[in-house]
C-alpha cells in the first residue's frame, strides 16, 4: 500500500473537502469548517503538523507492519479514531449511524457527540460491539445532565469525554452570516425529554452560539471532574487541554486521559496549534493517563508525528464530516481506509515497523541514539 484513494476519487483530504462543499449547502458547509473569528488557530492547526520534520530511519527491515493499538484498553485497528462533531445528519440522511457503521467495518472507536441528530441507544446499537465513548457537555440542568452519562453508561458507550474548552461557543462569524440554526425535523436527539432538542434560528446570529450560551453550564470547574465521577462508573476523558499544567491536574482529578485540543480551532482563536503543545503535555504526564490529540491532522505523516511526540490516537473531526458528505457510510469508511494506508505507508518510509517504533527522536533533530 503506498496511500488509498478517498472517497470521489479524491487523492487527498483537501480534494475530498471541495467535493464534500459542493453537495453541503452553504449553511452546513460554513458550520462543518469554519473556525472562531480570524480563523488563526483553525489555519495553524494544519500548518504546525506540516512545519515538524520526520527524521526517517534507514535500513530497517519494515516488511511487516502493524498499526494496531489499544485505547483506554479497548483494541482498535490503528491509532486514528472519529473526534466528536455534532450533527452528522447535516452530511447524510443516516447522520451518526452511517458513522459509527463506518467506524465498526475499520474496527476503530468514534466519540459520540451530545449534540447529535440520532439519540445515544440507537447508536450504540448500530456499534455492533465496536467501542463507542460518548462526549458529555454540562448543561445547567444538571438533572439533564445525569440522566444523559446515565443513558450513555446503559447503552454501552465505554467512556465519557468531557469537553471543558466550549464554557460558551467561539464567535464563528460564518454561522452569525449565515443564521445557522438546524433545519426542521434535526434535533439534539439526546435532550428530547429534558426540552432541549431544538435549534431554531434566532435573528441575527448564529442559533447554534445563542443554544450554548442558553444551555450549557459556564460555571465548571475541576470540582465538576470530581462531580462526573461520582455519577458513572465509565472512564473520564477531558477534551481541551492545551497545557501541561492543566493535562496534570486532569491526571490528579482522576482522568484517565486527555485529548489535547482546541476544538479545531473553533473556541479561542488565538490558542495554539495542538502539533506544538503535545509533546510537553505527554511529557509532563510521564505516561500516568493518556493523551489523544487532534486538530489539523490531515495525513498519514501527522499521525505519525504525532505518535511520536507521545500521543496514543489521533482524532479525526472534519476528514470524516467531509467523507459522510460525499459517500455517507462508504465515504466515512473510505477516509478511514486512505488513513490507514497513508499511515502504514509513512512509517515504511520512515523506518517504523511498529507503532512503539514512532519514538521523539524521528521529530527532534539530533534527539536519536548515538552509539
Ligand atoms: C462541525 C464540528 C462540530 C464539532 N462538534 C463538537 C462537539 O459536539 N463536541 C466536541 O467536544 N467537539 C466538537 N468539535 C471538535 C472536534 O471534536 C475536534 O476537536 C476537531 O474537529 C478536531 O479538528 P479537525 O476537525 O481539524 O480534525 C466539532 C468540530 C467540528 C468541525
Amino acid at each position: 500500500m503506498s496511500g488509498g484513494m478517498f472517497p470521489g476519487d479524491a487523492l487527498n483530504l483537501d480534494e475530498l473537502e471541495q467535493l464534500a462543499r459542493e453537495r453541503l449547502s452553504k449553511m452546513a458547509y460554513d458550520y462543518y469548517a469554519s473556525g472562531a473569528r480570524d480563523e488563526r488557530t483553525l489555519r495553524e492547526n494544519v500548518a504546525a503538523w506540516a512545519r515538524i520534520a520526520l527524521h526517517h530511519r534507514v535500513l530497517v527491515d519494515v516488511s511487516a507492519r502493524s498499526l494496531s493499538t489499544t485505547v483506554l484498553g479497548a483494541p482498535v485497528s490503528m491509532p486514528v479514531l472519529i473526534a466528536p462533531t455534532a450533527f452528522h445528519k447535516l452530511a447524510c440522511e443516516a447522520g451518526e449511524l452511517a458513522t459509527v457503521r463506518a467506524a465498526a467495518r475499520s474496527r476503530t472507536l468514534m466519540i459520540l457527540s451530545s449534540l447529535s441528530n440520532t439519540a445515544i441507544e440507537e447508536v450504540c446499537a448500530a456499534a455492533a460491539g465496536a467501542p463507542l465513548w460518548f462526549q458529555l457537555y454540562v448543561y445547567r440542568d444538571r438533572t439533564a445532565t445525569e440522566a444523559l452519562v446515565a443513558r450513555a453508561e446503559a447503552a454501552g458507550a465505554r467512556a465519557i469525554v468531557l469537553t471543558v474548552d466550549a464554557p460558551l461557543f467561539g464567535r464563528r462569524e460564518r454561522d452569525v452570516r449565515n443564521r445557522f440554526h438546524l433545519p426542521v425535523g434535526l434535533r439534539v436527539e439526546n435532550m428530547t425529554a429534558a426540552g432541549h432538542a431544538d435549534v431554531p434560528e434566532r435573528g441575527a446570529e448564529s442559533g447554534l452560539a445563542a443554544y450554548i450560551a442558553e444551555k450549557l453550564d459556564p460555571s465548571l470547574t475541576w470540582k465538576d471532574v470530581a462531580w462526573l465521577r461520582s455519577v458513572t462508573r465509565l472512564p473520564v476523558v477531558v477534551k481541551g487541554i492545551v497545557r501541561p499544567d492543566d493535562a496534570v491536574r486532569a491526571a490528579d482529578h482522576g482522568a484517565s486521559g486527555v485529548v489535547v485540543s482546541n476544538h479545531g480551532g473553533r473556541q479561542l482563536d488565538g490558542s495554539p496549534a495542538t502539533a506544538t503543545v503535545l509533546g510537553p503535555i505527554a511529557d509532563a504526564v510521564q505516561g500516568r493517563i493518556e493523551v489523544l490529540v487532534d486538530g489539523g491532522a490531515r495525513r498519514g505523516t501527522d499521525v505519525l508525528r504525532a505518535l511520536s511526540l507521545g500521543a496514543r490516537a489521533v482524532l479525526l473531526g472534519r476528514p470524516i464530516l467531509w467523507g459522510l458528505a460525499v459517500g455517507g457510510e462508504d465515504g466515512a469508511h473510505g477516509v478511514l481506509e486512505a488513513m490507514r494506508a497513508e499511515l502504514d505507508h509513512s512509517m515504511a518510509l520512515a523506518g517504523c515497523a511498529r507503532l512503539s517504533d514512532a519514538t521523539r527522536d524521528l521529530v527532534e533533530a539530533g534527539s536519536g541514539d548515538r552509539r
